[in-house]
Formats: C-alpha cells, structure tokens, sequence
C-alpha cells in the first residue's frame, strides 16, 4: 500500500543550522500519527513539509506516492486540512462563512448543499446551532478552535494537519476535543498527523507516535511499544512519568508495566518542557 505521507532522506537547514537531517518516515493512510518532542526540535518543520509551507533542503516529500513539488498546489493543500494553536478565523466572517469558505468555492452556487456541510460539521465538533451567525469574538477560545477545526475539515480532506490545536483551551474543553477528534478518525479514516508537547496527550491520542529530539526520530511506534520498550534515554525519560502513572485509557492500561496507579484522562502538565 502506498504510503499516504512519506519523507525520503528529507534535512532541512536554515542558514548553516540544520533542522532536520535525514528523516526518513512512511505514515500509512488512516494512521493517527502524534509527533512529540521539546520545543524547537522540529515538529512544526515536519508538519508543514506535507502541505509545502516549508521546503526541504534536501530530499523529497511525497504525498500518495507523489513528490509534492510535482503536484499542483492548490489541489494539494485542498486536500489536506491544517488547524494551528489558536484563531486563525477571518475575524470578519460569522461561524457559517468561517466553515464553509472552502467548502462554498467548492460548491460554487449550490447555497443549498454548503449550508448542509456546515450543519453537518458544526454537530460533528460539538457546536450548537445557535452560534452559526456570530463572529468569532462573539466565541469561547474552545468555540473557536472547534470552528477551526470544523474548517479544517469541511472539504474532507485526506489528511489533516494539527499543530499544537488545543494547546490554548482549558482542560475539559482539551478533552472533549480530544474524544471528538478520535471519534471524526474512526468515522473518516482520515490521516492525521498531530504535533503536542503533551506526552500524555500523544500516547493518548496517537495509534502511532514519533517522537523526535533535535532534528531526529527517536521513536516511531505504537504508544504502548513507548511505553514497554523506550528506544532511547530520551523516549525513556519523556514516558517515564506516563509510566508510574499509568493515565491511560483503559485498553493501554493493561499493558502498561505499573498499571493500576492512575485513572483514565490523566492530567496535561506532562509537559516536555519540564522533563526535556
Ligand atoms: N523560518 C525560520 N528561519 C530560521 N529558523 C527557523 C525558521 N523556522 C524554524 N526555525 C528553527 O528551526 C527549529 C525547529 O523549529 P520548529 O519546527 O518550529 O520547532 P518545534 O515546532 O518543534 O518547536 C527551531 O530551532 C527554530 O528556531
Ligand atoms: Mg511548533
């Protein structure tokens, strides 16, 4: 099967300071990838190479099999959704427009069918009728992320990029947006990559985690293999509070060496910045 996403031998510079040295990663369609690692090791490099926002130095990119210098970029970036940490709304434009400004050029004239591509994505993040109309100052901070969200998502991508995307809401909104996002994943099968400096949020949320520190792959596996068999100091040190905690869901729990210790949900101060 052709990877949906693949880096061959991609670094990456700026000036003389390199970023990335030779990544080289295959994510297979319908995977939930979480990238994770200390602030400035590369995540948002890596996640902006897929929809051609950064160029790599050296070495290719390919999206389905493509390299995606070839591709036409309109189309590229039509198809892949990107949600960022905060409001990237058109502060001008009420919820409706914000969700279905791609959606709506897409369905040129058909008013009919892009307003029931916002009723359907609104009800899928969790947003209630009532605020279609309002503008996005009009919006909680969790409000706005969810219509982002739903932006990023309304042209049914094929792949959707989250960089850091709840990084500024509050706990409860975090995680109901966490079990939306999981559940939009097994309903579409869409691939997702997603970048968090919450270990606990990646093992959590990821069915695969990369984990990276300055410019290389640590580790590339299923959580629980994280969890069970680090592959260096660095993955072992960043997972070593998940595993005396053991705050995961159920299903890991169980293999997790000291399970029994904590309850599902756990908590997000398992920031990198304070381990790393
Ligand atoms: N446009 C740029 N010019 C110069 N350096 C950059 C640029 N963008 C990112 N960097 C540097 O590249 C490194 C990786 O950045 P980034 O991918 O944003 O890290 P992360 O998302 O993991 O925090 C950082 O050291 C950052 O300062
Ligand atoms: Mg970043």
């Amino acid at each position: 099967m052709t990877a949906a996403i693949e880096y061959r031998d991609v670094s990456k510079s700026y000036g003389d300071k390199s970023v990335i040295e030779h990544l080289d990663l295959a994510v297979d369609r319908g995977a939930f990838v979480t990238v994770v690692g200390s602030s400035g090791c590369g995540k948002t490099t890596i996640l902006k190479m897929v929809n051609g926002l950064v160029a790599p130095t050296s070495g290719a990119v390919l999206v389905d099999g493509e390299d995606i210098r070839e591709k036409d970029q309109v189309e590229l970036r039509r198809n892949i959704g990107y949600a960022i940490q905060g409001s990237i709304l058109f502060s001008h434009m009420t919820v409706e427009r914000n969700i279905s400004y791609v959606p709506s050029l897409l369905n040129r004239g058909n008013r009919e069918r892009t307003r029931a591509a916002v009723t359907r994505w609104m009800r899928i993040v969790g947003l209630p009728e009532e605020l279609r109309d309002r503008y996005p100052d009009e919006l909680s901070g969790g409000q706005q992320q969810r219509v982002g969200i739903a932006r990023a998502l309304a042209a049914s991508p094929d792949i959707l990029l989250m960089d850091e995307p709840f990084g500024a809401v509050d706990e409860i909104t975090r995680g109901q947006l966490q079990t939306e996002l999981r559940r939009i994943h097994d309903e579409t099968g869409i691939t997702v990559m997603f970048v968090t400096h919450d270990v606990s949020e990646a093992l959590r949320l990821g069915t695969m985690v990369l984990a990276m520190e300055g410019g290389k792959v640590q580790q590339y596996a299923p959580p629980e293999e994280l969890l069970r068999d680090p592959a260096t100091d660095f993955v072992r040190r960043l997972v070593e509070r998940e595993r005396r905690r053991c705050s995961l869901p159920d299903d890991l729990l169980g293999r997790c060496e000291h399970s029994g210790a904590g309850s599902v949900g756990g908590d997000a101060s398992s920031d990198l910045e304070t381990i790393a």
